[in-house]
């Protein structure tokens, strides 16, 4: 059931808006917020999400999907529900709007959150911007990301209590897609850092332990590092807040600071210091230094702040001993919640098995684990499609040669594809390598809106309007040929895979064995089954239907449901004086799996002219191996009815071996033939 579907069950009416704003990973910056320090935390694809309508009263009507609750809230009264079990936050957020001015209505608000509650990932935080977020678009107020955190923090600090720092909401405001947010928390400057972690993940630990005194000790953590400053500054230190002190500024203080609130300071200073080496370490991509410094902030946090205990240190232990794992941490405001690992992709798995038997044994229960997705922060989703939709037109820029030219063109027929028909160019984000991102992106935001449709056959029109004309391909692909064939080839497989008329993504997937004998063998897992009662009932629409077989050039831009080459495109040759194609294979076997195909619906044949083609073939690519099957029906293989021969940019096994028997020609003198050593028989 989709947001829309639930928020209708709940409330009885459609929704108007979905907003989401994210939970988020603290990577390092560590009780420093509310020092005035530099923090580094992420946005994560854990959400709060809501569905909203306004609903002519003057009430707040809150309810939620994934847990039983609800409350209505007068907003004329916002001040009166402290004490609700939840909806505090919501109160809150909509008692510290109006204060600052805004302007706020009625409305219905149904809650869907997949931040885990009390794990440190900041529910809270992704509650009060999505709520905060909401009520100032229901009210007609514009409001800005920053505010919006600002705003949220307040509602926690005055009125839930909790003295927390700006960086939990500011991180669920203002994250980015597979960055990190580096955050001046004196001056709230801000800077997204590009989070490239290789063949590295985030691995999230929730040591799940139950409620404790987290508040309670947290505000006392403040309480220290307050009297630390002020000692700080009755000494003469010339500073604004903690962070401006460094760790050696505090020697000549420590008797009067005393040992615990010296050891305070100390892990806020220190602290400081290794977020500055962090943002340096991860410019430079050295991990491993990136790593290292996670560890030494969980000792800092461990044994100068005490705010782990033995369940996230039992976490960091167990990380620790794992070799694919190179720094780990506690992350939030500690006393329990999350850890946060930086592991090699591969072991991600084994890393959780590990980590989760040394956890148990140690502490007696289960830890949970995430690999975490760096994400938006708050998001508006209608607005999602139109960013998805500048996404797909500044890839197809980047990676299918449109020219800016068509640009505005090419985002009017993806709309009317999608039946979308407003329009603002959103703040593009850095274009993937593959569409499949940006196209699984358009497919949630329109099963959100409760649209049917086919999402390959929907896939492929989108890739299809932004890809260039056959005559535009074709003219490029010249261009190319004039530096080298290799130069056109290259291009055009790399347009093949891009357009995901190559399923590289797929392909990936597939299973290569070799054998000693020199037998190298596929499964190829990206190519759809097809059983023998389908090849016959094409196979029986040939001399009937268009076009006339499934490799005919007519197939160019051609769809029909279970049947589609809308983003094929291909290249014409001549061979030997005759009119040819040649295109890739979608499902390809091997490296650059190209196929030749006659422009005549004529059947395959082996004859005299067989080697001219081949010949002129190579001549024209001699980079690429080229053969055909022989002219025999076996069903689920060759296409008989068409000819056409396979190539690539390859060695296969079977150019490797020797000849059992050689062949005399007499026409071709120069060229070497014979029978080959192989398993079936095969002339070369
Ligand atoms: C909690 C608070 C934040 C911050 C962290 C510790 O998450 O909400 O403001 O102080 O703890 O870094």
């Amino acid at each position: 059931m989709t947001l829309r579907e639930k928020f209708k069950e709940f409330f009885g009416e459609q929704a108007d808006a979905i907003y989401s704003a994210s939970g988020r990973v603290n990577l390092i910056g560590e009780h420093v917020d509310y020092c005035g320090g530099k923090v580094l935390p992420a946005s994560l694809s854990l959400k709060c999400r809501v569905a909203v309508r306004k609903n002519g009263t003057n009430l707040m009507r809150i309810g939620a999907t994934t847990i039983d609750k609800r409350a209505e809230i007068d907003l004329n009264h916002t001040e009166n529900y402290k004490d609700l079990s939840w909806g505090a936050y919501q109160a809150g957020v909509a008692d510290e709007l109006k204060k600052a001015g805004y302007n706020l209505v009625g409305c219905d608000i149904l809650y869907d959150c997949t931040v885990p509650f009390g794990s440190g990932l900041s529910s809270s935080a992704a509650i009060e911007v999505a709520t905060a977020y909401a009520l100032a678009k229901l009210g007609g107020n514009k409001i800005d990301k920053v505010e919006l955190a600002v705003l949220s923090q307040r509602a926690e600090n005055n009125y839930c209590g909790v003295n927390c720092g700006i960086m939990d909401q500011f991180a669920s405001a203002n994250g980015k897609k597979n960055n990190a947010v580096l955050l001046d928390c004196a001056t709230l400057d801000y800077k997204h850092i590009p989070l490239d972690l290789k063949n590295y993940v985030l691995v999230l630990s929730n040591c799940n332990k139950p409620h404790n005194l987290r508040e309670s000790k947290y505000n006392e953590r403040r309480f220290e590092v307050e009297t630390a400053l002020k000692i700080l500054q009755e000494g003469r230190l010339k500073v604004e807040n903690l962070a401006q002190v460094k760790p050696w500024e505090l020697e000549p203080f420590k008797d009067k600071l005393g040992e615990v609130v010296y050891r305070r300071a100390k892990h806020v200073t220190t602290e400081c210091l290794r977020v500055e080496e962090s943002v340096k370490a991860l410019k430079t991509g050295d991990l491993d230094k990136f790593g290292e410094l996670l560890y030494q902030s969980h000792y800092s946090l461990k044994n100068d702040y005490e705010v782990t205990g033995k369940e996230l240190d039992a976490l960091v232990e167990g990380a620790e001993k794992q070799s694919c794992c190179i720094g780990s941490r506690m992350t939030g405001a500690g006393f329990g919640g999350c850890t946060v690992s930086l592991v090699e992709k591969d072991m991600a798995d084994e890393f959780i098995k590990k980590v989760g038997e040394y956890y148990r044994t140690k502490i007696g229960y289960e830890a949970s684990f995430y690999v975490a997705e760096i994400d938006d922060g708050i998001i508006d989703e209608e607005i999602m499609m139109n960013k998805y939709i500048t996404e797909l037109v500044d890839y197809a820029e980047k990676y299918l040669s449109l020219s800016s030219r068509d640009k505005v063109y090419t985002i009017n027929r993806v709309m009317d594809i999608l039946g979308v028909y407003d329009y603002k160019r959103e703040e593009c984000r850095d274009v993937p390598e593959l569409p499949d991102g940006i196209l699984q992106g358009i497919f949630s935001c329109l099963e959100e809106k409760g649209v049917d449709f086919d999402h390959a056959t929907l896939g492929e029109k989108l890739m299809d309007a932004v890809m260039l004309k056959p005559s535009e391909y074709e003219r490029i692909f010249a261009e190319k040929y004039a530096v080298s064939a290799k130069t056109a080839t290259d291009w055009a497989n790399a347009y093949a895979i891009h357009s995901d008329y190559v399923k590289k993504s797929a392909i990936d997937k597939n299973i290569c064995f070799s054998a000693d004998n020199g037998l190298e063998i596929t499964i190829n897992l990206s190519k759809p089954e097809k059983n023998n009662k389908d090849l016959q009932k094409q196979l029986k629409l040939v001399s009937t239907s268009y076009p006339k077989c499934i490799i005919c050039r007519e197939n160019e831009g051609y769809q029909k449901i279970g049947f589609s080459r809308r983003n094929m495109r291909t290249v014409s040759l001549n061979l030997f004086g005759e009119d040819w194609f040649m295109q890739y294979s979608p499902y390809a076997y091997f490296n650059e799996h190209c196929i030749a195909i006659s422009q005549k619906h004529t059947p395959m044949v082996v004859d005299e002219k067989t080697p001219e083609l081949l010949f002129d073939f190579v001549d024209k690519f001699p980079h690429y191996f080229i053969g055909n099957n022989a002219a025999l029906p076996r069903v689920g293989g060759s296409i008989l009815m068409h000819n056409h021969f396979q190539g690539g940019f390859t060695v296969l096994p079977m150019q490797k071996v020797g000849y059992k028997k050689l062949l005399v020609s007499e026409k071709y003198t120069s060229i070497k033939v014979g029978v080959l050593d192989w398993y079936n028989t095969a002339i070369r």
